[in-house]
């Protein structure tokens, strides 16, 4: 069962692909880093992004669903979870038993997150969710999501908090499918809650630790987004390059002019330095598991680098291909639209320079 093969069957359909993520998760890709004991590969950080550098190059639609898995879930909920929150919630989706989704976004509130609406209000044993999440990554297929919601208005920032809520949860229904650009395999949707009860065990961290949560989870979940990036830069590069040796104009291949070797020039420098980066970043946060340090501005120097370089590279491989390039037999056309996405989820371009800028201004 490979996933190469069966992508742009997918891709135009805009089907889950429910058959091979169940596959990816009986192999260990849902759940890289996490310990063997919790039905995990129990391997490292650098281990993570090779493995999802390799499905991203083959279909960037199953590398969301996996790095949603194992960053914006499992790793969250590793991290801040007790030790009966790890066993209930990480176990089934490491095991590749089940899907996990991350929810944050709300209609009003993407980049400005702190600004959600959607309360949670303590009840006895239980909270009582109200709201409205949107752009949920396996929103309509998920089994488990980490959701975040308001506890406290006042306290603003520091008023939410992080709860687990199992998606047949009553009073939890989830919107329309989005109809997207790309990354078209991937389902994406808004969760409506609406006197939704969850048991107050179910809170991850501690009351107002939420916004804190949700900003180290991401830091983890966008090496992954840059990992998705540096997969389908490769994948076009490596179509353009061949495209470049075999075919000819002018009686002579078209990677022997100079307009097109620069190109291909160009592209492979920027995969590399965006691998570099990656993997840099990646170390930092396998030291973040002894030393506790924070490792945002390597994460977001990642990110912004590879998926401009995602989006740079899939230009020019539909350049160098030409009309073909623009015809969906060919699968630059798709790269194309997969990598836009990579500028904007997890926070987009502007908000990874932001991110970069406080960090070494101190701001
Ligand atoms: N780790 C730990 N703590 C962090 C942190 C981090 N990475 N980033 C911020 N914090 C802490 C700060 O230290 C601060 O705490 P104190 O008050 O105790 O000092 C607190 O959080 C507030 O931080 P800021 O003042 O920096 O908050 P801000 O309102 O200015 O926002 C932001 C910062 C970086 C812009 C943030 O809002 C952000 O990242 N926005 C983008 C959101 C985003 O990426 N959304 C994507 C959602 S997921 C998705 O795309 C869908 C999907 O399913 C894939």
């Amino acid at each position: 069962m490979a996933i190469a093969p069966i992508a742009a069957e997918f891709d135009e359909s805009g089907e889950f692909p429910h058959a091979t993520i169940k596959k990816m998760g009986e192999m260990g890709f849902m759940g890289i880093e996490i310990p063997e004991e919790y039905g995990g590969a129990g391997m490292d950080s650098l281990a993570y992004v090779l493995a999802l550098e390799e499905i991203c190059k083959a279909d960037a639609s199953h590398g969301v669903i996996m790095s949603v898995n194992n960053s914006l879930y499992c790793h969250g909920i590793m991290k801040f979870g007790s030790e009966e929150l790890k066993r209930k919630f990480v176990t089934p989706i490491a095991t590749g038993q089940a899907v996990g989704a991350y929810s944050l976004t709300e209609p009003q509130s993407g980049s400005d997150a702190g600004t959600m609406r959607s309360r949670a209000t303590r009840d006895g044993d239980s909270y009582v969710l109200n709201g409205r999440k949107s752009w949920v990554t396996s929103g309509p297929v998920a089994d488990y999501f980490v959701v975040f919601m308001v506890t406290d208005p006042e306290k603003k920032q520091k008023g939410i908090s992080a709860f687990l809520v199992p998606g047949n949860t009553p009073g939890l229904t989830r919107g329309k499918k989005e109809p997207k650009l790309g990354i078209r395999a991937s389902a994406t949707s808004e969760l409506i809650f609406e006197n939704c009860r969850v048991p107050a065990e179910n809170l991850l961290g501690q009351e107002g630790e939420g916004f804190k949560i949700a900003m180290t989870i991401l830091d983890a979940g966008r090496i992954g987004i840059a990992t998705q990036a540096l997969g389908i830069a490769e994948a076009a590069y490596e179509a353009a390059r061949q495209y470049a040796i075999e075919r000819e104009a002018f009686g002579q291949p078209i990677g022997a002019f100079q307009g097109t070797g620069f190109k291909i020039a160009d592209m492979k420098t920027r995969i590399e330095a965006s691998r570099l980066l990656i993997y840099n970043a990646a170390m930092a946060k396998e030291r973040s598991k002894t030393d506790g340090g924070r490792y945002s501005l390597e994460a977001s120097m990642a990110k912004l680098f590879a998926s401009e370089t995602a989006m740079y590279v899939t230009h020019q491989a539909i350049q160098i291909h030409g009309g073909m390039g623009y015809s969906k037999e060919c699968p630059v056309e798709r790269y194309f639209r997969d990598a836009r996405i990579c500028q904007i989820y997890e926070g987009t371009s502007e908000i990874q320079r932001l991110v970069i800028a406080r960090s070494v201004l101190n701001a």
